[in-house]
């Protein structure tokens, strides 16, 4: 019999996960179900019960669940303490490990896809939500020269600063409005795009060279991107990052890093 999996959400039905799971168990030939599951806003943890008890062995989780997952979880990962989130749960033994793959996905993205090395690079951080914090210490894993957090509430931009600064990390904290000098990495993990807005961020951030990544995506590029295109930059969607953080789980689950290269090149040819 074949290992269950599957992304829990509300809603779900838009969810990639299951084609990205299906292309990476036929290449590495594992034997396994990927489904999508549709939780009731109030019944997240009703729902992990019953695919435990079901004998499904892990689940990522999407929107709204992340912040839940990680109360849920009877252990967290470093890197999930650290985001505050899971989007990939393991169902060990009585065990429900919850993991946070999304900063890991970002950094493979930023440095193997778009081959864009963040070691002694400025780089800009946009947001102060779940994603950003996600993306904070995979981030500074690399060892930028600096990273600046911006957010439109700056408390939450400087509580992250203040905490990552205090492991000696070169971080800082901005409005958008007082951001200054271009840099040469910015990740959008702010929710601007789902509301078909920009961070108003001023335009000598990007230039020639900067790589400004959103996390969303979509079929046309987000307003971000479409910003950041018109002043210079190289842009970059979200669906590197999906792929990427879907690699990492998979691995999580299986022991087993499949290949992203031709499974991203499907997604863009599907969207
Ligand atoms: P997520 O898990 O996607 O990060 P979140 O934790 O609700 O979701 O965080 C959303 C982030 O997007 C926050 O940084 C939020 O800014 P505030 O902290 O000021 O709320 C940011 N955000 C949401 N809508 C925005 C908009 N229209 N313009 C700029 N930032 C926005």
């Amino acid at each position: 019999m074949s290992d269950r999996y599957c992304v829990i959400g509300n809603p779900v039905a838009h969810s990639k996960s299951p084609l990205i799971h299906a292309a990476f168990a036929l290449q590495t030939g594992q034997q396994l179900v990927y489904e999508r599951c549709l939780a009731p806003l109030d019944g997240f943890g009703a729902t992990v019960t019953a695919l435990v008890a079901a004998g499904c062995k892990g689940a990522n989780v999407t929107v709204p669940f992340k912040l839940e997952a990680a109360t849920l979880a009877s252990a967290l990962t470093a890197r999930a303490r650290a985001a505050g989130a899971v989007n990939t749960l393991h169902f060990l033994d009585g065990e429900i490990v919850g993991d946070n793959t999304d900063g890991a996905g970002l950094v493979a993205d930023i440095v193997r896809n778009a081959l864009c090395p963040l070691a002694g690079k400025r780089v800009l951080l946009l947001g102060a939500g779940g994603a950003a914090r996600g993306a904070l210490l995979p981030l500074l894993a690399e060892q930028p020269a600096s990273l600046v957090i911006a957010n439109r509430t700056v408390a939450s931009a400087q509580a992250l600063a203040t905490a990552a600064a205090s492991d000696g990390a070169p971080v800082s904290a901005s409005t958008f409005e007082a951001l200054h000098g271009r840099f040469d990495v910015i990740v959008n993990a702010t929710a601007a795009s789902l509301a078909g807005t920009v961070p108003p961020v001023p335009e000598t951030v990007f230039g020639p060279g900067t790589l400004a990544l959103d996390m969303m995506y979509g079929n046309e590029p987000t307003p971000f991107m479409a910003f950041a295109g018109a002043h210079g930059a190289v842009t970059r969607d979200g669906l590197g990052m999906l792929v990427e953080q879907a690699a990492e789980a998979f691995f999580v689950w299986r022991g087993v890093r499949p290949q992203t290269g031709a499974v991203l090149q499907q997604m863009r040819s599907a969207a």
